[in-house]
């Protein structure tokens, strides 16, 4: 059974259970200041989990596609994809953990044809500190179901992934108890990272167990269904979103308890052909093998070259076919990553010229089933990724001729020089390291310490430019929405000291008249504490404090400016971040954001809250307008 028969299964089983199917949301999300792309098939059922009616019932079921960058660098190994369809079904309130499990395993085994002897699964083992108990139930469900199908499951209680390394499984077991890292789901992950304000809950994984692999044991130690070694393979994930992440960190029960299941598409296609490559599936396989035929190589000596390629240009294929152009900004520059990145591989197999027009026709036509609706402005890509390939490959060129005259200059290679080659021609540090070695050329000893002092010392140069960015030059209309933008940050920097340091923006909405912003919280703002945010931001206005951007990479921005951005995940690798205060002073507010901003907080005015009031639930919503 191939990707696209299991994707039309899925979908006409939960149909025979109730479900009504809806369209997915967008994978490039536009206005959500939240979050670049979709990254979960929950992400866009965030209101419903949290209580709110759906329109389509309480029984629901989708294919989202879905892109994890956080997850590029493990691209290369048989089971990472940056972009993935996650098949998902939703019980907003109605069924709960046995239905979904009996329902889930009849699917695997009856409908997929996976043997019942190769399913394993794991449950949560409890949380003491947060006071949730293991979940028995789960795993009781879990025995009932494998008896029926002649095996007695036992259970073994696991707790870390390391303490399983360490264990491995015994004979007869089947279900795996493990802590929160591994059996709690959140889009922060964890239980100490789940979001204030979030659904959650413990989940339950089942995965596919593909056969000892000895080699595996050397470098993953013994195996064990949360190991990183090659026997098992995760297929699918049951949330039991029961809990609600209250504001002061604890856990409460939800009214209304829901299921979250997601299914990632390649792998169980990988499962049902009892591949542990997903590149062996019909989604991949075929970029693959064109792969071999233009490079005449082949895939087994080259694996990583040709997944990394398989997967960035279906990545680059479903963003570019919604409509997404590369650029140097948020969702672009992940699109310009993507083809680079691949562009980079492609060289490295000897492919040339014409490389994209060889594989964006394999891909699309993979995806011929998809509607329209999902992929808009598919007859539109090729054109689009070619234009930056060749972009890029101009780039590279330009860059080995300067790296040719660098050579004739019979000296080593700095790690100025190579600042220089990324920093005016866009040569990527890794192709210079790369063809400095093809070449025989030498690289000073402090190469890596010389290249990091510059980059360091361009980043400074940017944050003194960037002061005198916004003289002039907007319009009126454009200057007004920017002090909005502006006021947003003092305002949940207000928010943060005023009330409580854990509260997250949840959506901002700006027009020349007044600004929108929507937060975390679980109960409404009293008069008094609303006048205690006026005046606190009124009080950094008449500071008249200056308000700089730069870029960062990413790490250094979460891990030491303590940049808020709310979703770390989903950022790309170099990040924006505006900070409002005075030099040499703990800032105001320190955001990942893509701007603009005004140039001093003195230029905003008066700022005044005209209405605080609900926006769903654990979300409020404060509009407020400058004079
Ligand atoms: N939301 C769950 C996941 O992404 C199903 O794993």
């Amino acid at each position: 059974m191939n990707a696209n028969q299991i994707r039309q299964k899925f979908l006409d089983f939960q149909v025979k259970h109730g479900h009504k199917i809806v369209p997915p949301a967008p994978l490039v999300l536009e206005n959500d200041p939240t979050t670049l792309f979709t990254g979960s098939g929950m992400q866009p059922m965030m209101p419903y989990l949290l209580g709110q009616d759906h329109p389509e019932g309480q029984r629901i079921a989708d294919v989202q596609p879905c892109l994890r960058l956080q997850d590029i660098e493990d691209v290369g190994d048989p089971r990472h994809t940056t972009v993935f369809e996650m098949l998902g079904n939703w019980s907003l309130g109605d069924y709960f953990k046995k239905e979904q499990i009996e329902n889930y395993f009849d699917f695997l085994t009856k409908e997929i044809g996976l043997d019942p002897e190769k399913i394993y699964v794991t449950c949560f083992i409890g949380s003491e500190k947060y006071g949730i108990p293991k979940d028995a139930a789960a795993a009781e469900i879990w025995q009932e179901v494998f008896q029926k199908a002649g095996i007695t499951a036992k259970t073994a209680d696991i707790g870390s992934a390391e303490a399983g390394d360490k264990r491995g499984i015994k004979p007869g077991e089947r279900i795996f108890f493990y802590d929160d890292k591994e059996n709690w789901w959140s889009r922060g992950g964890g239980i100490e990272t789940t979001p204030l304000g979030d659904p959650c809950g413990p989940d339950s994984e089942v995965f596919y167990d593909f056969g000892e692999d000895k080699q595996d044991v050397e470098k993953y130690g013994k195996s064990h269904p949360a190991s990183d070694g090659a026997r098992f393979m995760e297929i699918g994930n049951q949330v039991f979103m029961g809990y609600r992440r209250d504001l002061d960190g604890t856990f409460s029960e939800l009214e209304r308890k829901n299921i979250d299941f997601g299914m990632g598409l390649e792998r169980i296609a990988a499962a049902a052909i009892d591949s542990f490559d997903v590149f062996k599936i019909s989604l991949l396989r075929p970029i693959v093998e064109r792969l071999e035929e233009i490079s005449h190589k082949n895939y087994d000596n080259n694996t990583d070259e040709m997944r990394i390629i398989a997967d960035h240009l279906r990545g680059a294929y479903l963003l570019a076919a919604q409509g997404l152009q590369p650029s140097n900004k948020a969702q672009g520059y992940a699109l310009r990553r993507l083809v680079r990145r691949a562009v980079l591989r492609a060289l490295d197999l000897g492919v040339g010229q014409d490389f994209l027009a060889e594989i964006i026709p394999v891909i699309a036509e993979n995806y011929a089933d998809l509607s329209d609706d999902i992929l808009p402005y598919r007859a539109n890509v090729l054109a689009i990724l070619t234009k930056e390939e060749n972009a890029f490959r101009k780039t590279i060129n330009k860059g080995m001729r300067e790296l040719e005259k660098l050579a004739k200059e019979e000296r080593a290679i700095t790690g100025d020089d190579l600042f220089k080659l990324q920093d005016t021609y866009g040569f990527p540090l890794e192709l210079s390291v790369e063809e400095a070695y093809k070449h025989n050329l030498t690289l000073s000893k402090s190469y890596q310490d010389e290249f990091q002092a510059a980059l360091a010392a361009q980043r400074e140069r940017s944050k003194t430019a960037s002061k005198g960015m916004f003289k002039g030059g907007l319009s009126d209309t454009s200057e007004q929405t920017t002090k909005y933008h502006t006021a947003c940050h003092l305002l949940l920097a207000a928010l943060q000291e005023e009330i409580d340091p854990g509260i997250e923006q949840k959506g901002s909405n700006l027009t020349p008249e007044r600004l929108r912003f929507d937060f975390s919280i679980d109960r409404k703002l009293t008069s008094e504490e609303l006048k205690r945010i006026e005046d606190k931001v009124n009080a950094w206005i008449e500071a008249d404090l200056p308000v700089v951007f730069a870029e960062y990479d990413k790490n250094y921005a979460f891990d030491t400016l303590r940049a808020h951005g709310s979703f770390r995940d989903r950022y790309p690798d170099r990040v924006t971040v505006y900070t409002v205060g005075k030099d040499g002073e703990q800032p105001v507010s320190c955001e990942i954001c893509g701007g603009p901003h005004v140039e001093r907080t003195g230029t905003l005015g008066k700022f005044h809250i005209t209405k605080e009031e609900s926006s769903s639930a654990g979300v409020r919503r404060i509009k407020a307008v400058l004079k």
